[in-house]
């Protein structure tokens, strides 16, 4: 595939010169005569380099550069600039740009400059797809923390890695429920078979049978071929069940005749085929008391945790925080090819006296998106994280913060409902009913807030806390 180079020009001459050279040289072209029409345009779809104009109307080829790295961190910018001002141009390599180039220039030289940022972007791109075929097969090495609660279950993972036992992992959202089922796999004997993994929340259950059991041919209108289901092809290896309370009940009866019977039948076939699986489990609430309301069967629950690993929360074991934070940042820089950056002390103070309702996955996209802003500088400080995080200390005291310009009392609120809904929520396994009489509210008027709130109406859906987290900046950014 060829590469996509998008060029930035408010002059058609320049826009055309280069769209025409490089075409010819076998890249696939794109030109934009605004600014703002090339961040549309990045948006929309990823390009590999972009070539932009210092000098634009209204936004300007560092405002560009800006977008971009933020937007499409794996996209290659080279400035276009005057002779005059290379000085800026040299700035822009600061922010991230990966060079520049002179007007007026020759073509052979663009061409060079091109060639060579393509193959660095390219370079960066295989080593971000490396860390995700790494992040495929983590071991045990991969569980950072020295808290006594995370040795205590790297040492549970070494005993447990060899066995066959059925696991359960529990946990709120973002706390490694997946990490770990992966740890157990790739620590083990299994760890050269299959790790299939299976997500049973928020699926029709007539599509979870089929991906689970498979069909026979015949089984349906759609079913014009066989079709392994995700058990059949774990043989040997681990199945990865996550979110298990999401089975309905005739799923969970089919599933534990399974793990009784180690075979499995694909639905419209009379045949059993005989399974070798490793069955781990996961879940964001308490499986337990989803038995205790009759909504979990009690056999499958005692089938699946013969091994029960408990998550805990971060804010559990704060001390590992300085410790992710730094294996975070270290992995960051090192993906984006520039020298390891560190947090101010103040920073990472805050970090580590922050309540983290989204766990180890929160702390990851704060210290990737600080890293990202970052640019050239290599101190972060307590300014590059998010408000929310900011604001937490002083949610307990507001009065502190009534200064010249006083505060809002909406936003305080607005931010204290938000943390008292997160807690009910991670206390109930984001069950609403029960969340919503913890509150002494009605569960209608809980997800009405919910909405309003921005909080996630499904409970393992972290990202959407990292969107609060984004939507907050975002208004501060407009205000
Ligand atoms: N102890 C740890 N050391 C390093 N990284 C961790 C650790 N725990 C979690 N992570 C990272 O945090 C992120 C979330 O982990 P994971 O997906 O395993 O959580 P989860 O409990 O399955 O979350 P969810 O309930 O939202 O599905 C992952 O990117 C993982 O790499
Ligand atoms: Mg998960």
């Amino acid at each position: 595939m060829s590469d996509s180079i998008l060029i930035v020009d408010d002059d058609e001459g320049v826009r055309q010169i280069l769209a025409a050279s490089l075409t010819s040289s076998g890249h696939t072209v794109s030109t934009a005569d605004s600014g703002e029409r090339a961040v549309a345009l990045v948006r929309e779809t990823p390009i590999d380099l972009v070539v932009v104009d210092l000098v634009l109307p209204r936004v300007d080829g560092l405002e560009v550069l800006r977008e971009i790295t933020t937007l499409r961190p794996e996209t290659a910018v080279i400035m276009i600039t005057g002779y005059a001002s290379v000085e800026t141009a040299i700035k822009a390599m600061k922010m991230g740009a990966v060079d520049y180039i002179v007007k007026p220039f020759r073509m052979e030289e663009v061409e060079l400059i091109v060639a060579r940022a393509l193959e660095r972007s390219q370079l960066r791109r295989e080593n971000a797809a490396l860390r995700r075929q790494l992040q495929m097969s983590w071991g045990l090495q991969n569980l950072i923390g020295q808290s006594p609660e995370i040795r205590r279950i790297q040492q549970m993972v070494e005993q447990v890695a060899s066995a066959r036992s059925a696991a359960l992992v529990t946990g709120a959202p973002g706390t490694g429920k997946e990490m770990v089922a992966r740890a157990i796999h790739f620590s083990g004997e299994r760890r050269q078979q299959p790790f299939m993994a299976v997500s049973c929340a928020g699926i029709p259950e007539a599509l979870l049978e089929d991906e689970l059991f498979g069909h026979a041919r015949g089984a349906g209108p759609d079913a014009t071929s066989d079709r392994t289901g995700r058990i059949a092809a774990a043989d040997g290896g681990t199945l990865f069940l996550d979110e298990v309370s999401g089975l309905s009940p005739s799923l969970q009866a089919r599933l534990l005749r399974v793990l009784q019977e180690r075979e499995v039948q694909p639905i419209g076939s009379t045949a059993k085929v005989p399974v070798d699986v490793r069955v781990i489990a996961a879940s964001t609430g308490d499986l337990k008391a989803l038995v205790a309301e009759g909504r979990f069967r009690e056999d499958l629950y005692y089938r699946l945790s013969v091994i029960h690993v408990h998550m805990p929360a971060l804010k559990e074991r704060r001390e590992d925080i300085p410790l992710l934070v730094q294996h975070v940042l270290a992995r960051c820089c090192r993906e984006m090819n520039v020298p390891l950056k560190h947090f101010s002390g103040d920073a990472l103070r805050t970090l580590s006296e922050a309540s983290w309702p989204g766990n180890v996955r929160q702390l990851e996209n704060i210290v990737e998106r600080s890293v990202a802003l970052s640019f050239g500088r290599e101190e972060l400080g307590r300014e590059d994280l998010p408000r929310d995080l900011l604001d937490e200390g002083a949610l307990e005291m507001p009065l502190l913060h009534v200064g010249g310009d006083g505060f809002s009392l909406d936003e305080v609120l607005a931010t204290y409902e938000q943390r008292m809904l997160y807690q009910a929520l991670e206390h109930s396994g984001w069950v609403k009913t029960r969340a919503a009489e913890m509150l002494k509210i009605k569960r209608t008027t809980l997800i009405e807030k919910m909405k309003r709130l921005g909080i996630p109406l499904k409970g393992n859906a972290v990202a959407g806390a990292a969107l609060v987290v984004e939507a907050a900046d975002a208004s501060r950014r407009t205000s």
